[in-house]
């Protein structure tokens, strides 16, 4: 049977590299790319691309319609630092695509959701280590309380509807291709871009903060695996929690240093430390390895090797 994928944030961190590898699986043309920025143009110009606002309900029902959409990835929000200084807009923003979406789907007009939730949901009450699918969730950001009511919701809408809602508790996300926005994690990814532009980088989270990362392509294929598992392999419809590895910023670093032995690091804690310190530093994912079968590829030695020669490249053109 074939799909058709309408991907909300196409333009984003993840969004990008999603539609790539969706169209390159699917054909262009079964993959619908939107976002309210349409300034990718590599994106834009590889295939069908809409200006959307995920925020307005008759624009994506005028184009699930339009093009026969059946799948809906909703890649759009506001990440953790920028909801903190919008707080409202990040809710609005968060919760109303997210209603958007699965109201689509509950009045049949999309059979399929994938919507990501993050480590954001959990707080400073939550154990750190090692954290289970099932513990105390109390988060203390904005987009942490919006992830964590959007998973009560998914799962609302699997029991009383029937709607057919994926998710996964994404960790910080590596990768090259597209920069982050506005998250808490996205010091491992600026780290990079400094050490081979100026050799030298003032991280905003403290040496020891731990947090559980993962490389793209690791974030990718999971998205994958749990959109094509069967219905009932999914036995969880709020999020599942999702791991890779966790590392400090003074781990990083020594591993970047290894490559490029000159690379220095300082350190100069903003508010984001806060946020970071009320997130897990590990990550318990047993249950999507024994649901779908969720493995990870890339540790932290195979994501610096990547993202260094990777983004030599990108500065050499
Ligand atoms: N990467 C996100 C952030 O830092 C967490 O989901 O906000």
């Amino acid at each position: 049977m074939s799909t058709t994928s309408l991907i909300i944030g196409a333009s984003g961190q993840i969004g990008t590299e999603l539609t790539k590898k969706l169209r390159a699986t699917y054909g262009e043309n079964s993959v619908i790319a939107s976002d309210i920025r349409d300034d990718n143009t590599a994106l834009v110009n590889s295939g069908p691309f809409k200006r959307m606002d995920a925020m307005d309900y008759n624009a994506i029902k005028d184009c699930v319609t339009q093009y026969n959409v059946d799948t809906v990835y909703l890649m759009a929000a506001m990440l953790s630092a920028t909801g903190e200084k919008y707080p409202e807009k990040a809710w609005h923003l968060n919760m109303t695509s997210l209603f958007n979406v699965l109201n689509l789907a509950k009045e049949g007009f999309i059979k399929k959701i994938f919507w990501p939730s993050s480590i954001a949901v959990f707080g400073p009450t939550t154990p750190r280590e090692q954290t289970p699918q099932y513990t105390i969730m109390e988060p203390t950001t904005v987009y942490g309380i919006t992830k964590q009511v959007g998973e009560r919701w998914c799962e609302y809408y699997f029991n009383n509807y029937g709607v057919d809602v994926r998710s996964i508790r994404y960790p910080g996300i590596i990768s090259w291709k597209t920069l982050p926005g506005g998250g808490t994690t996205d010091y491992a990814i600026d780290i990079y871009h400094k050490a081979l532009e100026t050799g030298t980088y003032d991280c905003f989270l403290k040496d020891n903060t731990a947090l559980p990362m993962m490389f793209m392509d690791d974030a990718i294929n999971a998205t994958v695996n749990l959109m094509d598992a069967k219905p009932e392999q999914v036995k969880i419809r709020s999020s599942y929690n999702l791991a890779a590895i966790s590392f400090t910023p003074s781990q990083l670093a020594k591993s970047i240093q290894q490559h490029l032995p000159n690379f220095t690091i300082s350190y100069t804690p903003d508010f984001r430390q806060q946020i970071a310190e009320s997130w897990p530093k590990s990550i318990n994912d047993a249950q999507a390895r024994l649901d779908w079968g969720w493995k990870h590829s890339f540790d932290m030695q195979s994501i610096t090797k990547e993202m260094l020669s990777q983004l030599q490249k990108k500065y050499q053109d």
